[in-house]
């Protein structure tokens, strides 16, 4: 079954420029070009020199977010420091249990999730030290490349340094660490994962009196060895990102931080689009899902009737609408699931555009609504929410 049918060269070439995928063509590109037109030898010559012209051009700026491009693939957004981003990725934290601990890693399910997810077109991977997934996210990443499915440039791996190596001299290690779980020489992304430095690995541990500017300067030294090609922070607020810009030399890459439809972000949103910081949303759903969702918590569900109106003018599912409108806010969702279908669900979302009045609903949602709130930290100076 063809995936690009009754489409002209011209709108298959454009559709890739749009999508920024001329810029580093998918390793798909040939078949897709194949499966619209017959590729005679001039056809093919003229895209190879559209590929190579368009490479040579300077980068526009990008406005990925707002585009419509093919389903399955995310467009990429460039970075501030030239890389380029998936605008969609896959998160790899198992959660919490109902006691509050972290979920334990019992099977292989990450590692199933990833290679479903590579397969069904996602190129950006999430995992952090703690989640304690690396090694299954490494191995699923090690499997699909020597299956030939993806090569390692095509992929942006990003992982996130611990609380507990926040001293300068603790930075590469732990990133070395980081690698020797993934089976990886490089990350596309390393991640300051809190402000919050800490004396040891668990939780309730007590704070170590180390600023975050000093660590951020052995991410500094990561990035310089050629061990991470993009480094930014996490969880950081505008005062804090204010000063660790106006206190560094290298500016964060990307933010990464709770974005959801009780927590929309408006303020760090927009002081990242000013500094060019690209915003990663985690938890992207919040409390959509009732399994999910504390007593507590705000509306909507996913049954919500406003919702599921907007989700049937579309023909998409609540999830689906849910992560557009992420994405519409310029918000790279990075949704967690270990389910094949939903997997495969939450990348296609670039084939549509809500409305503004669709917009505006979803923008009512808005509360200010915290799910990942870590209060058992809120007497730490680098407490970064509600300041
Ligand atoms: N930087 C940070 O401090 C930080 C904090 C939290 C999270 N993160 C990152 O962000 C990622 C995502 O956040 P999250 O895991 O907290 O929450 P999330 O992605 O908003 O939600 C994950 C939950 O939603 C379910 N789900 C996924 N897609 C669905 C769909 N289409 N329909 C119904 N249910 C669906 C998943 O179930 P199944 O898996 O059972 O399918 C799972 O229970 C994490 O995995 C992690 O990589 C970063």
């Amino acid at each position: 079954m063809p995936r690009l049918p009754n489409r002209t060269l011209e709108e298959f070439v454009k559709d890739y420029e749009r999508t920024g995928q001329i810029l580093r063509p998918n390793p798909d590109w040939e078949e897709d070009l194949r499966q619209t037109v017959v590729v005679t030898p001039e056809i093919a010559a003229r895209v190879r020199t559209y590929t190579q012209v368009q490479k040579k051009k300077p980068r526009p700026e990008c406005r990925c977010q707002e585009a419509v491009s093919r389903p399955g693939v995310a467009p990429l957004i460039e970075l501030n420091d030239g890389k380029t981003i998936p605008s969609l990725g896959l998160g790899t934290w198992l959660g919490f249990t109902k006691t509050g601990d972290r979920e334990p890693v019992k099977d292989n399910s990450v590692q199933k999730a990833v290679e479903i997810a590579i397969d069904s077109g996602y190129r950006h991977i999430d995992t952090a030290a703690i989640y304690s997934t690396e090694q299954q996210v490494g191995a699923a990443i090690r499997k699909k490349i020597a299956e030939g499915a993806v090569a390692r440039e095509d992929l942006f791996v990003t992982s996130k340094l611990w609380n507990n190596n926040h001293a300068k001299s603790a930075v590469v290690p732990a990133l070395k660490m980081s690698l020797a779980k993934l089976g990886l020489k490089y990350l596309d992304l390393y991640l300051i994962h809190w402000p919050i430095a800490q004396t040891s690995l668990q939780e309730h541990a007590t704070y170590a009196d180390i600023d975050y500017v000093e660590t951020w300067e052995g991410m500094m030294e990561a990035q310089a060895l050629g061990l991470v090609k993009s480094i930014g922070v996490s969880n950081f607020n505008v005062t804090q990102l204010d000063r660790l810009i106006t206190m560094s030399k290298v500016k964060p890459a990307a933010l990464q931080i709770e974005v959801n439809l009780n927590l929309q972000q408006e303020e760090l949103i927009k002081f990242c689009k000013t500094h060019n910081i690209a915003v990663i949303g985690y938890t992207p759903f919040g409390s959509l899902f009732h399994n999910r969702a504390a007593k507590d918590a705000p509306p909507p569900r996913s049954d919500d009737q406003t919702l599921l109106k907007i989700a049937d003018r579309h023909h998409k599912t609540v999830a689906q609408v849910n992560l557009r409108y992420l994405i519409e806010l310029g918000v790279i969702p990075i949704p967690k699931s270990v389910t094949k279908k939903r997997i495969e669900a939450n990348i296609e979302v670039f084939d549509f555009q809500l409305n503004q009045q669709e917009r505006d609903v979803l923008k009512s949602f808005d509360r200010n609504y915290r799910t990942i709130a870590v209060t058992m930290w809120k007497d730490s100076p680098y407490y970064p929410f509600n300041k």
